[in-house]
């Protein structure tokens, strides 16, 4: 059986289908396998979360994940893990991160590929992949190979500069199978240059704070880059923006920023505006709002609703980013290959048997926070007790 892609799904399935005596090759254009989960993380690869559910998940069937999730669960992989003698912790939200590298998580891959008798080809073309009686041909740049089973495992289109290229999709097309929208997800989000200037003197400053799309809402940081804004809350809130919706921001959460005000304002009329606001915000960030607002006086000069306007710039600030970063930085694609022409307890193709599809490349993506990989273990797993 062929594999297209070494990457996390592509290996996990591989050590599944090896360790149940199949014959596998796996195949991939990079030089080295797993080169994702080698920069995960910030290098230590935030490898599952244990809060590892559905509902951290997005697909037009929000349903379809649930089995493989259900069957090889995140306690799953950490039991792998700690077997393997992998330190790690908890860093913040169920996200779990090696101590060392990411680089123990692809060795840990490697070595159980290569236990399971899993061949692995690196640095080699995926030419064409043609149906041929009960399987398949793929033509490769080293030659053809036949195989019963296919499994596509080629990723998402983010971040083509590692290698993502968008194939698993333009096959499964090929092969008659639909695929649902594909936009960049967990990817900063990008102002126009007005607001962009008037904010420059921000960049690089990290906020606590609240992003709101609809009933959506992400608390962790926000942080202001000089193309827009980034930082954890933005990546997740962006996996459900779109196009020309305004974004709400609490730039302060749990600070009535309009009630400081007002109540500055009766003690000490001859505060500035920035003065108070930096007991809530950082004092660059209070420079900006005050300039923002239009309110360089004093309290006592500024009425009610001035106030209240100062307020809401902060509690509740309403922004429409013109555009995000796109695949050259999203950490994920959204949609994919469309879960309704797939079987969700094996990942197979209903409508062409012997072809499978795992990973970024179906149409289930993941919050922030460790649930992708969790999401490649699992429907990898899945693929590998069948093919
Ligand atoms: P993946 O992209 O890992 O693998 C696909 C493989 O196919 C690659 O090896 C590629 O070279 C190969 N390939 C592609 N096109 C090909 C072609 N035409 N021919 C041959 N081979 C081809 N997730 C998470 O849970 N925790 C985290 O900490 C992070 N951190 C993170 C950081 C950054 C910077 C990014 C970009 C992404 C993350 N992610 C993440 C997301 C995570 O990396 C992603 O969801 C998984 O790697 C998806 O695994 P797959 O195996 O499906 O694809």
């Amino acid at each position: 059986m062929v594999i297209l892609g070494a990457g996390a799904a592509g290996m996990f399935a591989a050590i599944e289908a090896g360790r149940r005596g199949r014959s596998v090759l796996v195949v991939d254009h990079a030089r080295a396998p797993g080169e994702k989960i080698r920069i995960s993380g910030g290098g230590r690869c935030n490898f599952t979360n244990l809060h590892a559910a559905p509902d951290r998940y997005l697909s037009a069937n929000p349903r379809f994940c649930i089995s493989a999730l259900k069957r090889f669960t995140a306690d799953d992989f950490i039991e792998r893990v700690k077997r393997r003698g992998i330190a790690f912790h908890e860093k913040t939200l169920g996200q779990l991160f090696c101590d060392g590298s990411a680089a123990e998580i692809i060795a840990m891959l490697t070595d159980d590929m290569r236990d399971a008798g899993v061949t692995l080809r690196l640095a080699t073309e995926i030419e064409a992949v043609e149906r041929a009686n009960e399987g398949f041909t793929v033509r490769l740049s080293s030659g053809l190979v036949g195989c019963s089973s296919l499994v596509l495992a080629t990723g998402g289109k983010s971040i083509p500069k590692m290698g993502a290229t968008g194939l698993a999709y333009r096959i499964a097309a090929n092969f008659g199978l639909a695929v649902t929208e594909t936009r960049p997800g967990l990817v900063p989000l990008t102002f126009g240059d007005d607001l962009k200037a008037r904010l420059a003197p921000l960049s690089g400053l990290s906020v606590d704070g609240e992003a709101k799309v609809g009933k959506t809402r992400f608390a962790e940081a926000i942080l202001f880059t000089h193309r827009g804004i980034s930082g954890p809350a933005i990546l997740q809130i962006s996996s459900f923006w779109r196009e020309g919706m305004p974004l709400t921001l609490d730039l302060a959460p749990g600070d009535d920023i309009a009630g400081l005000l007002a109540a500055a304002r009766a003690e000490h009329g001859r505060r500035q505006v920035r003065t108070v606001l930096s007991a809530a915000l950082p004092h660059r960030l209070a420079i900006v709002i005050e300039a923002m607002t239009g309110a360089t006086v004093h309290l006592a000069e500024l009425g009610d609703k001035r106030l209240r306007a100062i307020g809401e710039a902060v509690n509740r600030w309403q922004v429409t980013p013109t555009g995000t970063e796109g695949y050259r930085t999203a950490e994920v694609t959204l949609g994919g290959i469309d879960t309704a022409g797939l079987q969700s307890s094996t990942m197979e193709a209903s409508a062409m048997p012997g072809l499978y599809v795992i990973g970024e490349a179906v149409d289930v993506t993941g919050w922030l926070g460790g649930y992708n990989f969790q999401w490649a273990w699992s429907s990898g797993w899945a693929a590998g007790q069948v093919i």
